[in-house]
């Protein structure tokens, strides 16, 4: 029993897990989207599940898969959908981490044909996405809340700000100015800040492994 403890330390614990893109629909065949690929996500529930947690990957559009017997992956494709998701296991999760990509706009409206091209300009009008995480940060009871942010300038002081706006435990800064970083990579270059505000530069590094970093201050966090 003890042994069994010591090598799967989150044995009973469920982790929520967002990761991939969101894609918003235009009309029947277009969509607005972006290049996240999901690595990093599917990396960190497979990091998760490896220490014994009980993990649902909730995931908008992505070709990656997971077999591990411990991650229950759910497909989604937008931003509504993912919150939907995400809402129905909120209430009963330890840890959630929000690696997901979502849309921060969404097209007013979804044309019900295929928009014909004209001669003149087309304007399509949008309108802001749910924050999921910002909702999750505002129902927070006993959930450890773990937030990505994504910056090009003033890295630190952004990513500093979401971590209080949206009332996380931790933020993991992924600043697309260091190069082997970011989307479509192996690697990732990350600094994670706690809500106690140390900061902690981690080196260059596969994704995998900025996974297991991030599930070892995780574990300091909860006190496992
Ligand atoms: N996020 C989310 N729902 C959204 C937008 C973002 O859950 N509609 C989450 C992301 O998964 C990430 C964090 O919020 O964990 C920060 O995302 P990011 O795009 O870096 O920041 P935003 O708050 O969207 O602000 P901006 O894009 O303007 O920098
Ligand atoms: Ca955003």
């Amino acid at each position: 029993e003890r042994d069994i403890l010591s090598k799967l330390p989150l044995k009973g614990k469920k982790f929520l897990v967002t990761a991939g893109p969101t894609y918003e629909s235009i009309d029947p065949v277009r969509f607005i989207g972006n290049h996240s690929s999901g690595k990093m996500g599917f990396a960190i529930a497979e990091a998760a599940a490896n220490l014994g947690a009980s993990v649902y990957l909730i995931a908008g559009p992505t070709h990656l898969n997971t077999t591990h017997n411990f991650v229950t992956t759910i497909r989604v494709t937008s931003a509504e959908e993912m919150f939907a998701e995400v809402t129905k296991h909120y209430d009963t999760c330890d840890v959630v981490i929000a690696a997901a990509a979502v849309a921060d706009y969404k097209p007013a409206a979804v044309a019900n044909q295929k928009i014909k091209k004209k001669d003149s300009a087309l304007v399509i009008n949008l309108e802001p996405t749910q924050d999921i995480l910002a909702y999750m940060g505002s129902e927070k009871k006993q959930q450890f809340l773990v937030g990505f942010a994504l910056e090009t300038e003033n890295e630190l002081e952004n990513a500093k700000g979401k971590l209080k706006r949206k009332n996380l435990d931790l933020i993991v800064l992924n600043s697309l100015n260091d190069t082997g970083a970011g989307f479509r990579t192996e690697t990732n270059k990350v600094t994670f800040i706690t809500a106690d505000n140390q900061i902690l530069p981690q080196e260059l590094k596969p994704k995998n492994e900025v996974a297991e970093d991030l599930l070892d201050i995780i574990q300091k966090g909860i006190h496992v």
